[in-house]
């Protein structure tokens, strides 16, 4: 008899899940940067282009395909394509995208969340309240890191204490379930991360003009450099690229989360309202609240020219070093600083969580194994798999591994859906499925909208991309020839990860074809 599978305790507690899932690093820190560096007010454009035709629409791909799979006990991609095109018999192991993507974003997501820990715990300690100077903050987070030795850490200690912190909530919150971990965890989490967040845009819009000397270093102007349109940004297919792998990383699209937590439903339980839900939440922690917070708080201190250096500066420099240098020029920096970073923390939890269900759900769905066993079995796994990222940051493996698991892979996997979905599964069948059990009908474009115009829009975003990078990206141009051998050595992990799972897939069906054969043969016999 097939196990009973979790489910979740109630339609707030998955709506929760989701938006925590999609809150994260990238609602804060990514999404500034990006709409600083890629025309501004301009970037909003591209950027809701490509939300309401492309990501809503696989949102509400994702939600049904995740209930749909559900029902027949599959909670990740291989058993759900499998069950969409049965006759396929390679479908399942595009479905590999769907565990080996969350799986590889966790190994890095879980180290760079574990700094967030740390540096609230050094914002309550007072260790980084002193420093004023832009330098001296990057020594301190590069201390941290382990990247150098310095005045305030010598290797990377803390740093590995804080992961094994971060690292065993993560598998303890899995450990109690989807109801018992992750939903309690995001009905905690998520009301607590929007009061930090509120806390953090009042003191920024009350920030106006600190220093009469310089009347222009306002806070209006700061939303102003933000916000206001350079349209000549559109000519450029950079900015729509960027924008779209925006909607995909913020929305958590493409990973197969969604598809996981999706699995947990019921077969009547609404997809269409939830889904919708869920990434208008996203969308207002990340135009309202990370859009209003670091870059306009940073132009407000350093001005309108050092501005645009500090907006292309990178995620990790505006959150590590550019806000904590801004929080402590204000009174109670402490306080505020320790407010940034456990609101960031807060985000990436329920983001890491998510990323780590997958692996666990097609243990316990494939191998009918019990949620100990497969938790057991991922925390082992995934502590020995985090190590290089964790001792060889600094030549590259993090952004080696983001690009494949956290860029790539996303809008591949995007594309296998919608085809699945619109093209194998049937628009009509597809239609019917989605609207089950919905509180609200979609509008009848999005029937045109899902069938033609994401995957056109999936297949010039990788054509560009194949055409743009394909070549320096194979060759390694961009990669140092120091770091050449551990950005290799990247691949080849990554490669044998892959083929290990796709490995794991095979086994799983011959078991269950076993299994079937022996039912058969043994009504037979009776
Ligand atoms: N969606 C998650 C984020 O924005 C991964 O960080």
């Amino acid at each position: 008899m097939a196990k009973q599978r979790d489910n979740w305790g109630s339609r707030l507690g998955i709506i929760l899940a989701v938006a925590g899932s999609a809150i994260g690093l990238g609602n804060f820190l990514r999404f500034p940067a990006k709409a600083a560096s890629n025309g501004g007010g301009a970037f909003i454009i591209p950027y809701l282009i490509a939300f309401f035709f492309l990501g809503i629409p696989l949102m509400w791909i994702e939600w049904t395909l995740g209930r749909y799979g559900g029902g027949f006990g599959h909670g990740t991609a291989p058993g759900i394509f499998h069950n969409i095109w049965r006759k396929n018999r390679f479908i399942k192991y595009f479905g590999v995208i769907g565990i080996f993507g969350p799986l590889v974003i966790f190994i890095y997501y879980t180290f760079i969340e574990s700094w967030l820990l740390g540096y609230s715990f050094f914002a309550l300690s007072g260790k980084y309240t002193a420093i004023t100077d832009q330098t001296v903050m990057q020594n301190f987070l590069r201390g941290y890191q382990g990247v150098q030795n310095n005045e305030f850490f010598n290797g990377p200690g803390w740093a590995y204490v804080f992961f094994l912190v971060t690292f065993v909530l993560n598998v303890g919150v899995i450990y109690y379930g989807i109801k018992g971990g992750i939903e309690r965890l995001c009905k905690l989490a998520m009301p607590l991360l929007c009061v930090c967040g509120i806390i953090l845009l009042i003191r920024v819009l009350t920030l106006g003009t600190p220093d009469p000397a310089k009347p222009d270093w306002n806070i209006n102007n700061g939303f102003g450099f933000l916000w206001n349109p350079d349209f000549s940004a559109l000519k450029s297919a950079k900015v729509w690229l960027e924008a779209t792998g925006q909607i995909f990383f913020t929305l958590s699209l493409g990973i197969g989360v969604i598809l996981t937590y999706a699995s947990y439903l019921k077969k009547g339980d609404d997809v269409v309202l939830s889904g919708l839900t869920a990434a208008s939440t996203n969308e207002m922690a990340e135009i309202i609240l990370g859009g209003s917070i670091v870059i306009p708080a940073a132009f407000v201190f350093f001005g309108p020219v050092a501005i645009e250096s500090i907006a292309k500066s990178g995620t990790f420099n505006l959150g590590f070093v550019t806000m904590p240098l801004v929080l402590n020029k204000l009174p109670w920096a402490q306080a505020f600083a320790f407010i940034w970073f456990f609101l960031l923390f807060l985000a990436g939890i329920t983001s890491s969580v998510s990323l780590a269900q997958p692996a666990v759900a097609f243990l316990e769905d494939e191998f009918d194994i019990s949620r100990r066993k497969a938790v057991a079995i991922f925390g082992a796994a995934t502590f020995l798999l985090c190590q290089p990222g964790i001792f060889f940051l600094k030549n590259g493996v993090v952004d080696e591994l983001d690009f494949w698991g956290g860029t790539v892979f996303l809008v591949i996997f995007g594309t296998i859906e919608v085809i699945l979905f619109a093209w194998v599964f049937g628009m009509n069948n597809a239609w019917d499925e989605i609207h089950k059990g919905a509180d609200m009908r979609i509008p009848r474009a999005y029937k045109f909208i899902i069938k033609y115009i994401t995957p056109l829009f999936l297949f010039i975003i990788l054509g560009a991309w194949f055409l743009q990078e394909w070549i320096p990206v194979i060759a390694m141009r961009n990669v140092s020839a120091a770091d050449r051998p551990y950005v290799l050595g990247t691949r080849i992990g990554l490669l044998a990860l892959f083929s290990g799972i796709a490995a794991l897939v095979k086994i799983a069906w011959r078991k269950k074809e076993n299994r079937r054969q022996c039912r058969q043969e043994s009504a037979r016999s009776n």
